[in-house]
């Protein structure tokens, strides 16, 4: 199961390093490619331990954190409190296979979920109906990689993706102005994989 895979390594997760630099080179590409807004709310999908959705909580007026992982979802609350932070929306849930929320916001976030979706273009579409007409999206994610990123790869649905196939399936999903650039790199062993930022306007 996902969740149990997720959940067992919520404790640690914020114990890597280079997850961390990796998290803040994505938020400053975020922040260089949207102009975030003091009075947007936005939602932070696959949010894991709240790396991302903590630094968006410090710019925005509310953000969702959705993640199917309680233990997840704990981690992050914990850290919300611990901090301060207090305009944080937790929900425990799996878009793909859930009906998605009512509201509707001017920001969806993505970090390192969309490898694990069985099919993304459907999560995108979704991403679409949760954002008013106008409303960005910002998906980070490895370029296309050949499987050795994460060792284990029970849960890896994707070897990263390839550029001009998600810009073309964004657009497809209903959004323009579509910009990948390069975000992070990770180092692991004597490789490095890349990881890049799509933001794109809801049409
Ligand atoms: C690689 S982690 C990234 C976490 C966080 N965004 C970060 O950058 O540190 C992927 C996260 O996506 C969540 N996830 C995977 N599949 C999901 C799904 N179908 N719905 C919601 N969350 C999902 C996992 O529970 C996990 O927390």
């Amino acid at each position: 199961m996902m969740n149990d895979y997720f959940d067992q390594r919520a404790r640690n997760w914020d114990g890597s390093p280079t997850r961390l630099a990796q998290t803040s080179d994505i938020f400053a590409a975020l922040e260089r490619q949207v102009a975030l807004q003091p009075d947007w709310t936005a939602l932070d999908y696959g949010s894991g331990s709240g790396l991302l959705t903590l630094a968006l909580a410090r710019r925005v007026a509310h953000v969702w954190a959705v993640d199917l992982s309680v233990g997840m979802m704990e981690v992050l609350m914990e850290k919300a409190r611990a901090e301060g932070i207090a305009n944080i929306t937790t929900l425990v849930a799996d878009f793909t296979r859930e009906p998605l929320p009512d509201e509707r916001f001017d920001l969806v976030t993505s970090a390192l979920a969309l490898h694990h979706i069985d099919d993304p273009p459907a999560l995108l579409r979704g991403f679409r109906s949760l954002l008013q007409p106008g409303g960005m999206l910002a998906v980070a994610d490895l370029d296309t990689e050949d499987g050795s990123f994460h060792g284990d790869n029970h849960h890896v649905r994707h070897f990263g993706f390839d550029r001009d196939e998600l810009a073309a399936r964004l657009t497809g999903a209903g959004f323009d102005g579509i910009k990948i650039t390069t975000a992070a790199h990770r180092e692991r062993g004597e490789r490095t994989y890349t990881i890049f930022l799509a933001t794109a306007r809801a049409v």
